[in-house]
């Protein structure tokens, strides 16, 4: 979907598809130069991150093996609680293996930071952290995130894989929802 069918419904467009695929070709230079020997298993953590794992997967000059978690941060609502859940876990044996956790927006930074000890307690060799969009001024924990496409400010953004109450995932820019959305749902 893009952004012009949505024009009531969004207040600013951040990225577009164009800019948003641009710095993913970008990332994955400086990630292909990160790891030149063996890949890293790509862990992408659902739903937000499917489009970065698609986009990114695509851009990397290696083979790009993929895993998926689910967990559990945030309701409905736009409010992160902090408290994370595996709702799904990870098919693949992470042991002695470099893991490069693909996420769509770091927000607290909660989920990332448990996600990454989990991963190092289960005998990961290295845990590094790609994220297409992060808000620097809502983090709660101290976290290395160590490829990060854009830095915005803390709104809360829709698209590209980002949601609000499940709906516009599919939208293909990253725009500022506009505030009247809220009182809808
Ligand atoms: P955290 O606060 O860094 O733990 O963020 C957890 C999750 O909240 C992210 O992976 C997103 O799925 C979701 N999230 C955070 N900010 C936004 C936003 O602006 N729009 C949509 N989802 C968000
Ligand atoms: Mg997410």
């Amino acid at each position: 979907m893009d952004s012009e069918q949505l024009s009531g419904e969004l207040a600013t467009i951040l990225y577009t598809e164009a800019q948003l695929k641009a710095r993913l070709e970008e990332l994955a230079r400086e990630i292909e130069a990160d790891y030149p020997g063996e890949p890293p298993l790509l862990v992408g953590v659902l739903k937000g991150a499917i489009m970065v794992m698609a986009d990114l997967s695509r851009e990397l000059r290696f083979h790009a093996q993929m895993d998926w978690m689910v967990v559990s941060s945030y309701g409905a609502g736009t409010k992160s609680s902090g408290v994370v859940r595996i709702l799904k876990d990870l098919d693949a044996d992470i042991t002695d293996r470099d893991v490069l956790i693909v996420e769509d927006i770091v927000e607290s930074g909660l989920t990332l930071s448990w996600l990454k000890e989990n991963f190092l307690s289960r005998g990961a060799r290295s845990v590094k952290i790609v994220t297409m969009l992060r808000k620097p001024e809502l983090a709660k924990v101290e976290i290395t995130v160590d490829y990060v496409g854009y830095d915005i400010p803390p709104d809360f953004v829709v698209g590209y894989g980002l949601d609000y109450a499940e709906d516009y995932r599919n939208l293909r820019d990253v725009a500022v929802l506009a505030p009247h959305m809220y009182e809808k749902k």
